[in-house]
């Protein structure tokens, strides 16, 4: 049985004291991701994680900071997974900064939900999830799922999301995707 623990969250920034940094993805990490070709350096997101055992009595409790960007005309964005136990849930609560979440399930269904300071998305089992920042300034949320729900990349990677979030001429505008592999 765990002890119980307190950590404090910078509702501002996602930085979890004592920090404990899971995950820096790159532009060169997000190949493939996006319609145009994508490189470099720049970092696109950052998880922060708080480690506890990965099994289905606790909760995996995380914050993602995603920075503001574009590729082309698609924003910066999560690269998106289902879980790999695909019943396995999830909440987000965004703390900082605008954006979308863009949800869809294996035969195709999707779901786009607003985030911003306070809201709380809820992730049924078997969506996947990938959050797009559609503003000037980090998108930071905190997220919360089960400990041994896993994460499949690859049937994102290979199959993509039924639609994209990207910058229109009055702002984000949601449209399909023409790589989609349904
Ligand atoms: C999770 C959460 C969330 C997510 C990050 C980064 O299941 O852990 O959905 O913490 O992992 O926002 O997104 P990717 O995992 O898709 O890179
Ligand atoms: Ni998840």
């Amino acid at each position: 049985m765990l002890q119980p623990f307190t950590r404090v969250l910078d509702l501002g920034t996602g930085d979890i004291a004592p920090e404990n940094r899971l995950v820096r993805r790159r532009l060169s990490d997000m190949r493939g991701a996006y319609a145009e070709d994508c490189d470099g350096a720049q970092v696109v997101y950052e998880v922060f994680n708080i480690d506890v055992p990965e099994t289905n009595s606790e909760l995996q409790t995380c914050t993602t900071r995603l920075y503001n960007g574009k590729v082309g005309d698609e924003y910066f964005m999560t690269k998106g997974h289902f879980h790999e136990v695909r019943d396995r849930s999830e909440v987000y609560l965004t703390t900082s900064g605008y954006g979308r979440l863009v949800m869809a399930t294996e035969d195709g269904r999707y779901a786009i939900e607003e985030m911003r300071p306070g809201s709380m998305n809820y992730i049924p089992g078997g969506w996947s999830h990938r959050s797009v920042n559609v503003a000037d300034e980090p998108l930071v949320f905190f997220a919360a799922y089960i400990g041994d729900s896993g994460h499949d990349y690859g049937s994102i990677e290979e199959r993509g999301f039924p639609v994209l979030v990207v910058e229109g001429p009055s702002g984000p505008e949601v449209v399909p995707n023409p790589r989609y592999q349904s």
